[in-house]
């Protein structure tokens, strides 16, 4: 029964996974296309022997070299041999079918073994293609089908019900990640309230609301990268506590952290500030510079938060880690910074990772003695002048290549005229400079409700691309306001 299982690790070279991509790209859309010539033709027919040869050629020379084959679907991923497979939008395109076909029947992963024959994977492609004429609805009905026909040499994996990727349409997605935000002001906003009044936290429901963040980030980074740029001027603490959080998971899952470290560190940059709940509301607010004393004062949060969390009664749900970033979120790479008696050796990774986000955080966004935020180029390059002094030299890259070149939110000006806003980056390599923007204006720069285009796409006569970024603008400036685009598409 083992071998049924598909739970392979095989672990490549990033040359090798390169090579092999283009390879299971073209696995994937010779599927496509012998599922749908199944569906017209019987298996004798030319047409469909002609899709069929290649299809089983490319599938035999993998398993020659790699002696076992898995094609998994996982909401819009595809995975070959636990390889996340990137693909273009134009190939997608292609093979959105084969994934929907997939999904329809419960179907997460193919695998084929090394002894496949040729007559093995045409009755498979019959039994799936033909699956409506069979009445074959559910996964079991494939699986007992399989063995009815005598297929030894492909195995399917069943979708897993939990998932929530495979339940959910993009735009559920991007709906959740906004009431999972909501969720996290209204949380943190109880937890102060509670705090206030010495009753116990419900670390649990952190816990869980972390939880969802993570899940919702594997599924839809950029659009939950996108959420930070909500900035509420009035109750900053609370929007800062979530988006610092969001921005160190996206960060802890690009050092590859493990989900049971991930939470971890959410919830250790969700509390990251509570010290602050000590500290006068003239001080926090204050809208000039603050005296000497103010300051001292201020810089009292980090111990009184670590404090605060150490005091706490139950602590069963609560990482021990999160003691640390409380106190030293403030600690500088060169160990300056405060708290000024902070005298360890070394500042815990935790802290490192939350301090980077909480000061990206906070220059992004505008206070109530700062009439301006920075825009997150900006706010890059101004963190990047302290590197190795205030900030982590290697995690700062890290975090930099997360934001990207044209970060999620930005507002560029296109070669077209128009104006956009960065809503998803590309993750291919050669492509960081041609995101999916929003068009928010025409080529005339008058206001419009313009369309989500890939920069990555190209004009298929002159093989140009069709738009390329110029230039970055300050959003205020154009009086585009960027939050509104992310709930546009998170509306219900
Ligand atoms: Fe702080
Ligand atoms: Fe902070």
């Amino acid at each position: 029964m083992e071998d049924t299982k598909l739970k392979m690790k095989v672990h490549y070279t990033d040359d090798e996974k390169k090579s092999l991509s283009k390879t299971i790209e073209d696995v994937f859309i010779r599927f496509t296309s012998v599922m749908k010539i199944a569906q017209i033709f019987e298996p004798n027919n030319v047409a469909f022997l002609q899709q069929l040869k290649p299809f089983y050629f490319i599938i035999q020379s993998l398993l020659k070299n790699l002696g076992k084959a898995v094609l998994q679907f996982r909401g819009n991923a595809l995975f070959f041999n636990t390889i996340r497979i990137k693909i273009d939008f134009h190939s997608y395109q292609r093979f959105k079918f084969l994934v929907g076909e997939f999904k329809k029947k419960e179907i997460e992963a193919i695998g084929f073994h090394a002894d496949l024959t040729a007559e093995e994977l045409t009755r498979f492609i019959m039994i799936l293609a033909k699956s409506r004429e069979k009445n074959l609805k559910v996964f079991e009905d494939f699986t007992t089908e399989m063995e009815n026909q005598g297929i030894k040499n492909i195995f399917l994996e069943k979708l897993n019900p939990y998932d929530i990727s495979t339940r959910m349409t993009p735009e559920e997605i991007k709906r959740s990640c906004k009431k999972v935000f909501l969720k996290g002001i209204v949380h943190l906003q109880e937890v102060m309230e509670r705090e206030k009044k010495h009753e116990k936290i419900h670390f649990k429901t952190t816990r869980r609301l972390i939880q969802s963040i993570i899940n919702l980030i594997s599924f839809d980074e950029s659009f939950m990268l996108g959420m930070t740029n909500i900035k509420n001027y009035e109750e900053y603490t609370l929007n800062h506590s979530i988006n610092v959080s969001i921005l160190a998971l996206c960060f802890g899952r690009r050092l590859g952290f493990e989900k049971t470290e991930l939470v971890e560190l959410g919830m250790s940059a969700f509390f990251h500030d509570i010290g602050k709940l000590e500290i006068p509301i003239e001080i926090l607010n204050k809208k000039g510079k603050l005296d000497d004393k103010e300051w001292e004062i201020m810089q009292e949060h980090p111990m009184r938060g670590a404090t605060k969390l150490v005091l706490l009664q139950d602590l069963s749900y609560f990482p021990v880690r999160a003691l640390s970033v409380a106190l030293e979120h403030h600690v500088w790479a060169d160990h300056s910074g405060y708290p000024k008696n902070w005298k360890k050796k070394e500042v815990n990774l935790y802290s490192k990772i939350v301090k980077i986000c909480d000061v990206f955080d906070a220059i992004t966004t505008k206070r109530i003695y700062r009439d301006f935020s920075f825009t997150r180029q900006q706010a890059l390059s101004m963190m990047f002048e302290k590197v190795g002094e205030e900030y982590d030299a290697l995690l700062l890259k890290v975090f930099a290549n997360m934001i990207g070149i044209f970060p999620v939110g930005s507002l560029v000006a296109l070669n077209t005229g128009e104006l956009g806003v960065v809503v998803e980056t590309n993750p291919e390599e050669a492509f960081v400079t041609r995101p999916k923007v929003k068009l928010v204006t025409d080529s005339t720069k008058n206001k419009i409700d313009g369309e989500i285009i890939d920069l990555a796409e190209k004009e298929p006569e002159s093989n140009q691309f069709k738009r390329t970024i110029v230039n970055t603008l300050d959003p205020e400036k154009y009086d585009v306001n960027i939050p509104d685009y992310f709930l546009a598409q998170a509306v219900g």
